[in-house]
């Protein structure tokens, strides 16, 4: 069982997952710069880079059925995948936000949710659809903000909760054991 990892920048979430011991098939990044590629280089994952979303979802697709892998996991891969490479791999493609979805939707969830001033936002795993960030949710964990918090402190308190939470959650999609999805 693996998975494939798409990504296109620091890609600490890539580390988490491969530190966990889950087996990554391969790495596709649509940046060439991306800093996870050499995460993926020392970890001896082979990667690939395809600036243009059509060739990286045909790869994407070639790629899966070669490796047999399970899964498609987003992490921290800024583009919306078309709806054809989306129904294909239906339910088979999983996201990981920094949120409590359907709240702060987009790519600046965290200072979004810091600068609304709520006292309870968390991090969500969700099957990927053609909309941003709507997909059905998979799993989530709450977090709370306290006083003395700053939009940095939240931000490191976010990152630490996706870095356990989503390699146990593609750990389990993997081995077919459904928990209640709260974490
Ligand atoms: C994470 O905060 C993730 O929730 C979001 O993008 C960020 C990616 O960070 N989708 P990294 O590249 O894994 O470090």
């Amino acid at each position: 069982m693996s998975i494939v990892v798409l990504i296109s920048g620091t890609g600490t979430n890539l580390q988490a997952i491969i530190d966990s011991g889950l087996e990554v098939s391969h790495v596709i990044s649509n940046i060439s710069e991306a800093p996870g590629l050499l995460r993926a280089e020392k970890a001896r994952i082979p990667w690939s880079v395809y600036p243009r979303l059509q060739n990286l979802e045909k790869y994407t697709t070639e790629i899966c059925k070669q490796e047999d892998s399970n899964y498609i996991v987003l992490a921290g891969f800024m583009r919306i995948l078309n709806p054809n490479f989306i129904h294909e791999w239906n339910r088979k493609i999983i996201n990981i936000h920094p949120s409590l979805l359907p709240a702060f939707k987009g790519n600046s969830a965290i200072k979004d949710a810091w600068e609304y001033g709520v006292k309870v936002t968390g991090v969500t795993v969700h099957y990927v659809d053609e909309g941003m960030d709507t997909g059905q949710i998979i799993a989530q964990k709450a977090i709370r903000i306290a006083g003395n918090d700053t939009l940095k402190s939240l931000e490191k308190k976010i990152h630490k909760v996706e870095h356990k939470m989503y390699p146990q959650v593609i750990g389990q999609m993997l081995t077919g054991f459904w928990p209640n999805g709260i974490y």
